[in-house]
């Protein structure tokens, strides 16, 4: 497990070993220039082949970075020397996977349709935030960031550079008070809150002013919810203005099941894979359409 970080995420660690890995190997404080000789010391371990016997997980924080490590990890491998490779920085590519089928099942429950030309505002422009809106643009949806906190040319250029790795779009629009939020929410379709844990985005009254909402989800788990009234078992229930939410533990019951799921893939399947978070988002359709 390599993260730039001073600790691997104990969140990480836990669900590897009930993936079944025998030995997890936290590499913390792993730099983007250590990752070719960290993974060429390992593929070099074991006889070609043996690609289902390690793995590589790239953990982190910064999207961006992990995305770097990724693609570092995938070109260290030499000829028929290579192991599997999974990123899913906080969490970030997992949980967006999972919130993104989750929306797609309430919109098509409620109209028919999915994500294809809908509004999406996504409240937070944290990883799982930047995930959500790749993913929301590539299933045809208009996805838009709601930064939360101050915003800086130096903190709009990693969403530029995110986007631009993954050839979609991601416009943003500042809502640091609920005159802002407001107005950014005027005709949205769709609301995620994916701010900071514990962080209370979204009244009461404000949610009552968007009449046009026909979900509204929340990936914070810890008290007070992201969206008043909104509960973290929710799954569908109907909210006082009209939309269907989708609360945390619901999000996280497919989460934990794509993220345990590619754990066990990169050691069952028939080759060394690579999973970025559009691959968890095809799992998570799966998981949820089944
Ligand atoms: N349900 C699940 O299965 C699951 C799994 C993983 C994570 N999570 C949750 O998903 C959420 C987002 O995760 P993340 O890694 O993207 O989060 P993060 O990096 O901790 O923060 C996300 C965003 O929150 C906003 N924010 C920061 N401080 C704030 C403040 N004081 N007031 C209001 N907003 C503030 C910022 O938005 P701007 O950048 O727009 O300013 C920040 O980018 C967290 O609540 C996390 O616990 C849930």
């Amino acid at each position: 497990m390599l993260d730039p970080r001073a600790n691997v995420s104990p969140f990480d660690v836990n669900m590897a070993a009930d993936a079944g890995y025998e030995v997890v190997m936290p590499y913390s404080g792993a730099a983007l220039d250590d990752v070719t000789g960290l993974v060429q010391d390992a593929i070099f371990s074991r006889p070609p082949g043996r690609y289902n016997d390690t793995g590589v997980f790239i953990g982190g924080h910064d999207v961006n970075l992990a995305a770097d490590m990724l693609e570092r990890a995938r070109s260290a491998m030499v000829g028929p020397f290579e192991v599997a490779v999974m990123a899913d920085p906080n969490g970030a590519y997992t949980t967006s996977a999972a919130l993104v089928a989750l929306i797609e099942k309430l919109l098509r429950a409620r109209g028919g349709a999915g994500l294809e030309s809908r509004s999406v505002q996504i409240l937070g422009g944290g990883p799982v935030g930047l995930c959500t809106a790749v993913l929301v643009a590539q299933s045809g949806g208009h996805p838009r960031l709601i930064r939360l906190t101050e915003m800086t040319p130096a903190r709009a250029e990693p969403v530029e550079r995110f986007a631009s790795r993954y050839e979609v779009e991601l416009p943003w629009v500042t809502g640091r008070d609920d005159a802002e939020k407001s107005a950014a929410l005027e005709n949205a379709e769709v609301a995620v809150c994916c701010a900071k844990a514990g962080v209370q985005v979204l009244s009461a009254d404000l949610m009552s002013r968007c009449d046009m909402l026909s979900v509204a989800a929340d990936v914070n788990a810890v008290p007070p919810s992201g969206i008043e009234g909104l509960s973290v078992t929710d799954d569908g229930a109907e909210l006082s203005s009209g939309a269907l939410g989708l609360g945390a533990l619901a999000i996280g019951s497919i989460k934990y099941k794509v993220q345990r799921g590619l754990l066990e893939r990169m050691m069952s399947a028939d080759r060394a894979v690579v999973l970025d978070f559009p691959d968890a988002f095809e799992f998570a359709r799966e998981v949820v359409a089944s």
